[in-house]
């Protein structure tokens, strides 16, 4: 089985951020603010803002960033509530990578963060992100019909989530 680990960003993921995150086979499934094209430049902004983060990390297979995950704690009302987002470079895909990667974060999101709720929200064309937040025992609690515009199309939004105290 393929292992990883899940860090911290660093300054010299730059260049292996921006390799891997530039395909839009990835970005099609990501809000717009995941840019198409990537280049070194959005790398280098995201590092600047993820590696102040303790709750965003990088995907690390074989001494690289592959990818990457993150908890994103809501705020006002919404505040015992985190978003959670991940991608994975395509080479990697279909290793039971993420599926693994989302049982560590779910787990560091309750033990660290003050949240009782992690949500997901992968469009209804995303099977394969469906699957992996079902696999880690995610609900599904609302489908959104159409109220997403990604590359000119229309997409639903699907909102998944798991809670501290089910
Ligand atoms: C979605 C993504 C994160 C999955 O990462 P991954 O490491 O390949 O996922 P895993 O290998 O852990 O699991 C994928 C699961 O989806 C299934 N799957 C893959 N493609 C599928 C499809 N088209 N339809 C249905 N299921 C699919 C796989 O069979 C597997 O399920 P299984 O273990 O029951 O067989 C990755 O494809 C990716 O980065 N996509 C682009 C970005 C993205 O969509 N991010 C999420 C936004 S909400």
């Amino acid at each position: 089985m393929l292992q990883f680990a899940l860090r911290s960003w660093q300054e010299d993921d730059a260049d292996s951020l921006a390799h891997f995150a530039n395909n839009p086979e990835i970005a099609k499934n990501l809000r717009d603010a995941f840019p198409h094209p990537y280049t070194l430049d959005d790398a280098h902004t995201f590092i600047n803002m993820a590696s102040k983060s303790t709750s965003i990390f990088a995907i690390e297979i074989a001494g690289k960033a592959c990818g990457g995950i993150g908890l994103h704690p809501q705020h006002d009302i919404y505040r015992l509530n985190a978003e959670m987002g991940y991608w994975l470079g395509q080479p990697f895909w279909g290793q039971g990578i993420v599926s693994r990667a989302i049982n560590q974060v779910v787990r560091y999101g309750f033990e660290y963060l003050p949240v009782e709720r992690i949500f997901a929200v992968p469009f209804g064309s995303n099977s394969a992100s469906q699957r992996v937040l079902e696999k880690n025992g995610f609900v599904l609690e609302a489908h959104l019909r159409a109220t997403i515009i990604k590359n000119g199309r229309y997409e639903d939004e699907m909102i998944f989530a798991i809670r501290k105290n089910k």
